[in-house]
């Protein structure tokens, strides 16, 4: 399945980083951060809340553009070698200058030049969609649109928001959606993973995004499912991810089969692949065994996904 050719819609930059990266970069920086690293030297989490604290206490090694340079380098370079060749990834405001428009401009200038070098050198393309998070509130997520915007254009092609469901609603961050929105990005939403179905719904009414970050617990209402299909809402299902957090307990217990064959748009994506142990080429195998799917159902997905890319028509042709 490495040789494959993937599009991948849904990966965070910061929680791609290799395990290995963060530590050197801790070590440099003079950080004791080995209380996020198991004896293996894997991340360490309980849960997924422990998970958002591990991501967000392993971005703090990050700390400045030529360190966000060579973040992307090194996570391109393990995208390509799992047969990615087009790769949408979030980008964090947040993470990247503090949300100050001048030094996003510049993190955004070094991770733009790592992906220009991967794509000659490797022949993936990436494009950047700027995330909000949830759990920082809608005052940060403001401030993280007006960065969006400000940088939105061909590379920078979409909108989100990610992080814990559990606290505020979709309508919280209508100002950062509509700013967004008329700076011309495209909208997509993470909703349905540690919410249910009421969860999916909310995004899906209150911020008409035209993909949904996982959505995968819509399954557990058929009403909604069929309106999924019937908007033809695509959804960047993570299942690597899923049941690494424990929300299914194997790939075979994972909805995406039912998802797909009641015609909801699926893809496929790894989510933040070194925590949970995954890559795209593991996401193919694991999923070709659990549903005895064949190559015929992965170029159906890789079809959905580039169909659904925020990308121009110029790119879509070039890694079609
Ligand atoms: N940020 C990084 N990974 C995430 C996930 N799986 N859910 C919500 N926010 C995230
Ligand atoms: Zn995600």
């Amino acid at each position: 399945m490495k040789s494959m050719p993937k599009i991948e819609l849904h990966l965070h930059l910061e929680g791609a980083a290799p395990p290995a990266f963060i530590r050197g970069l801790a070590q440099e920086k003079h950080m004791d951060l080995s209380g996020l690293f198991n004896p293996d030297g894997s991340y360490r989490f309980t849960d997924f809340w422990d998970f958002l604290k591990v991501y967000e206490a392993a971005t703090s090694t990050l700390q400045t553009p030529e360190d966000y340079r060579r973040l992307t380098l090194a996570v391109l370079e393990e995208s390509a070698a799992n047969g990615v060749v087009y790769s949408e990834t979030f980008l964090s405001p947040d993470f990247c200058g503090g949300r100050d428009v001048g030094a996003w401009k510049e993190y955004l200038h070094a991770i733009r030049d790592a992906a220009d070098q991967a794509e000659r050198q490797m022949g993936i393309t990436l494009r950047g969609i700027i995330t909000c998070i949830r759990h920082f509130g809608p005052d940060k997520a403001r401030e993280t649109a007006v960065c969006a915007a400000e940088t939105a254009g061909d590379w920078i092609t979409g909108f989100g928001i990610a992080g814990d469901e559990k606290v505020l609603q979709p309508k919280d961050f209508l100002w950062a959606f509509d700013c967004a929105r008329e700076a011309g990005l495209r909208i997509t939403a993470h909703a349905g993973e540690w919410g249910g179905p009421e969860s999916v719904r909310a995004a899906l009414h209150d911020l008409n995004p035209e993909r949904i970050g996982h959505g995968v617990r819509a399954i557990e209402d058929l009403a909604l499912v069929d309106e999924l299909a019937e908007r033809g809402t695509v959804l960047e299902v993570c299942p690597g991810s899923n049941v690494a957090l424990g929300i299914w307990p194997t790939f075979r217990a994972h909805p995406i089969g039912k998802l797909f064959d009641r015609g909801v748009k699926v893809t496929v994506s790894t989510d933040d692949p070194p925590f949970f142990h995954t890559t795209m080429a593991r996401e193919y195998d694991m999923l070709s065994d659990a549903f005895d799917w064949d190559d015929s159902v992965f170029a159906t997905l890789n079809r959905t996904a580039l169909d659904a890319a925020f990308c121009d028509t110029d790119t879509r042709s070039k890694i079609a």
